[in-house]
């Protein structure tokens, strides 16, 4: 099964995806991730990127699609994928979906985390003071969340213009939640408008 993750910054995509992965056995692919590798490895992608990340705003479309290609190469993702972070804009979008065609790969289905606001800046806070990830201070949360509003908002609609897209609440206990995303899964129409 392939599967887009959608959900504003902090709605716990990267948590669930790991929940769905282990349910699924699908490979989990968070180009958020795969950014912050490679701004530890300092390779050229990751030294552009870095200062990018840390103001919260999006790195280039170019930067990203390269990454995510490299990553679709690898077998493991062969037998499905859930793709956390990306699309974040349409033109992101209409990349992964030539992207697919041409791996013969086309999406299932595309889920959607609705979470307020208030309990992302809370959730944020909380990982910025156990962990120190650097965009997660409030003020760089508040302008990922205007970032979120503007270019990604948009991509659920595309999704929901296909017949993908399928949305859940994402506030509760992650185990709640994620029975969610799978009954989400289950009731999703067999084959898209
Ligand atoms: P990325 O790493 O993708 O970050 P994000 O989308 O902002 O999301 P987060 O990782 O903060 O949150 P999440 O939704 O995965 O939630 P999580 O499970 O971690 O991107 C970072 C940056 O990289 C971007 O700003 C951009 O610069 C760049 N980037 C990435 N992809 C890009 C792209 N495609 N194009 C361009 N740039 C890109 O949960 C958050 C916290 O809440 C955790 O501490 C968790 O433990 C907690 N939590 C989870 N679930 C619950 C729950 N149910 N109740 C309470 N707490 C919970």
């Amino acid at each position: 099964m392939r599967i887009v993750l959608l959900g504003a910054p902090g709605s716990g995509k990267g948590t669930q995806a790991a929940r769905l992965k282990a349910e699924l056995g699908i490979a989990h692919i968070s180009t958020g991730d795969l950014l912050r590798a490679a701004v530890k490895a300092g390779t050229p992608s990751g030294l552009r990127a870095k200062a990018v990340m840390e103001a919260g705003q999006l790195v280039s479309d170019e930067i990203v699609l390269a990454i995510l290609e490299e990553r679709l190469a690898q077998p493991d993702t062969h037998g499905g994928f859930i793709l956390d972070g990306y699309p974040r804009n349409l033109a992101q979008a209409d990349a992964l979906d030539r992207l697919l065609k041409r791996i013969g790969q086309p999406l299932d289905a595309v889920l959607k985390l609705n979470v307020p606001d208030a309990d992302i800046l809370k959730r944020t806070e909380i990982r910025f003071k156990a962990e120190g990830r650097a965009d997660d201070n409030p003020e760089t949360v508040r302008r990922r969340l205007e970032v979120y509003a503007q270019q990604t908002a948009p991509v659920a609609d595309y999704y929901a213009q296909r017949g993908l897209l399928g949305e859940v609440n994402g506030v509760g206990a992650i185990d709640e939640i994620a029975a969610r995303l799978l009954a989400a899964l289950d009731t999703r129409p067999a084959t898209p408008a």
